[in-house]
């Protein structure tokens, strides 16, 4: 069940358990940045190599990008970017908090902003009296002023207003895709359909109301630019669009094991479509502050190839092998957010248990999400169990299994600690170990325990994987 805690307590629970540290916290933070600790990296990792195995590397029609962060800036003015990607901002006179107008007028009045400009938005701030919700009292508002979401550099550090050496941090991994068509047409010769995935970092000046990582200013995408053919020539596209829908939602249902009743699916209408798209549709995941958007799908039409040839001056057309036609690709996009999907998987997999006068907390992560597979557990230190577990460990890690090793504490607390960071295994090394060459397993979810030879250890894990 998802949204059993609050926000807040996961935050603590992934924090104390070395999955997400605030960014910077020694100085007291930076707004909307985090870190990820050890047992984070591990599973952000499996989450990445789910997605490339679900969306990608499953598929023949499928390659992979890894294009830089950093790009020319033209490429953000052929987009759209530099002109259009920016939200309408208000300060609070007194308290000096900024908030996203649209944000509070559609909370608080239930009215929708979308394309309206400043003036329009500054009148209707004024015309109703809006809370800051930090305060709960009546704000004292600024005019409504857009603000450009890219953050941006400049490379000409003594002459820093210098427009023409301007770098921007990408907001989105898609525009490189785009970027490189050219290039990969010539080296991969695929031919309609194909897609090209992409997995990195982006960057948005997001102000946010503080929902932990859910909206947050560096985060990483994995991103697919799926290219078809035009519909003036084939009137497939959306058949290929409900294909990809299926696949996303194969990938959070069976792959990251979300559940039916945590996802929703929303349609945006014509009026909220974004400059570049024909048909949207969002997978939304129920997260404890309500259903918000985890996954994007859009048909960008021909648009960004089309931009792209406008502003370099160069063909990004394909030809037809058979026909000798040229012609732009139009491009369906399946897109998400790691960072997002991270918090989606906390919320879901998080769980707490009575047991007797004591409450169990365990995070029941499918074996693929798992940061680690199995514990090795030494019942003592001394008499040669730490030097055979630490052997175990040692064989284990170097078959590729990624496990933990612990040795500080009662067995029983141990046992606990591998609850909470997920691991469905944990492995006891006692003197029977010794004696007989079997150790003990202990499943995380039924807390059941089997005795197995160490000899037959590979297999019996093969077999048990869930
Ligand atoms: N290329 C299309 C694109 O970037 P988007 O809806 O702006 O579309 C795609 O972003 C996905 O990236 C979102 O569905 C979300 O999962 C993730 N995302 C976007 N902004 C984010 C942010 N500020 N923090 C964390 N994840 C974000």
């Amino acid at each position: 069940m998802s949204n059993i805690v609050s926000l807040d307590e996961l935050a603590k629970f992934a924090r104390r358990k070395g999955f997400i540290y605030q960014g910077s916290e020694i100085y007291g933070g930076l707004a909307n940045t985090w870190d990820y600790g050890n047992k984070g990296v591990l599973l952000k990792e499996n989450i990445k190599n789910l997605w490339r195995q679900y969306l990608v590397q499953s598929r023949v029609d499928m390659i992979e990008l890894d294009s830089g962060i950093l790009m020319n800036q033209r490429v953000w003015e052929a987009s759209g970017h530099t002109e259009t990607f920016a939200d309408a901002m208000v300060d609070d006179k007194k308290t000096k908090h900024r908030f996203r107008a649209d944000h509070l007028i559609e909370e608080q009045l239930g009215i929708d902003v979308e394309g309206m400009s400043g003036e329009e938005i500054t009148k209707i701030m004024s015309e109703n009296k809006l809370l800051n919700p930090k305060t709960g009292k009546e704000g004292d508002w600024t005019e409504a002023r857009y603000m450009n979401l890219m953050f941006e550099t400049n490379r000409d550090k003594i002459n820093p207003s210098n427009e023409e050496t301007r770098i921007y941090l990408r907001p989105e991994t898609a525009q490189g895709i785009f970027v490189q068509f050219k290039n990969i047409l010539n080296t991969e010769r695929k031919k309609l359909p194909f897609g090209v995935g992409q997995i990195g970092k982006a960057f948005r000046n997001e102000i946010t109301p503080g929902n932990f990582n859910f909206r947050i200013v560096e985060f990483e995408q994995m991103e697919i630019e799926y290219f078809i053919t035009p519909p003036s020539k084939d009137k497939q596209w959306n058949k290929v669009f409900e294909e990809w829908l299926d696949l996303q939602k194969k990938f959070l249902k069976v792959g990251l094991a979300l559940t039916d009743e945590n996802l929703q699916q929303k349609e945006h209408s014509k009026e909220k479509l974004s400059h570049y798209s024909k048909r949207t549709v969002d997978l939304e995941y129920n997260f404890p502050f309500g259903f918000s958007e985890l996954t994007g799908l859009a048909y960008r039409t021909d648009f960004d190839l089309s931009q792209h040839m406008k502003f370099s001056g160069e063909s990004l057309e394909y030809m037809d092998p058979t026909t000798g036609e040229k012609f732009i690709p139009h491009v369906i996009e399946p897109t998400v957010g790691v960072d997002r999907l991270f918090l989606a998987i906390l919320c879901q997999h998080y769980r707490e248990e009575k047991i007797e006068n004591d409450t169990r907390i365990v995070l029941g992560l499918p074996y693929k999400l798992a940061p680690f597979k199995v514990a090795v557990l030494p019942l003592m230190k001394k008499d040669g169990l730490g030097e055979k577990a630490q052997e175990i460990f040692a064989n284990l890690r170097a078959r590729g299994l990624m496990c933990d090793y612990d040795e500080s504490g009662s067995v029983g607390k141990r046992y606990r600690r591998q609850d909470e960071n997920g691991t469905p295994w944990c492995l006891t090394v006692d003197y029977d170990t010794l004696s007989d060459g079997t150790i003990t397993l202990r499943h995380r979810d039924t807390m059941e325990q089997e005795r197995v030879k160490i000899d037959e250890l590979s297999e019996w894990l093969d077999a048990k994987k869930f």
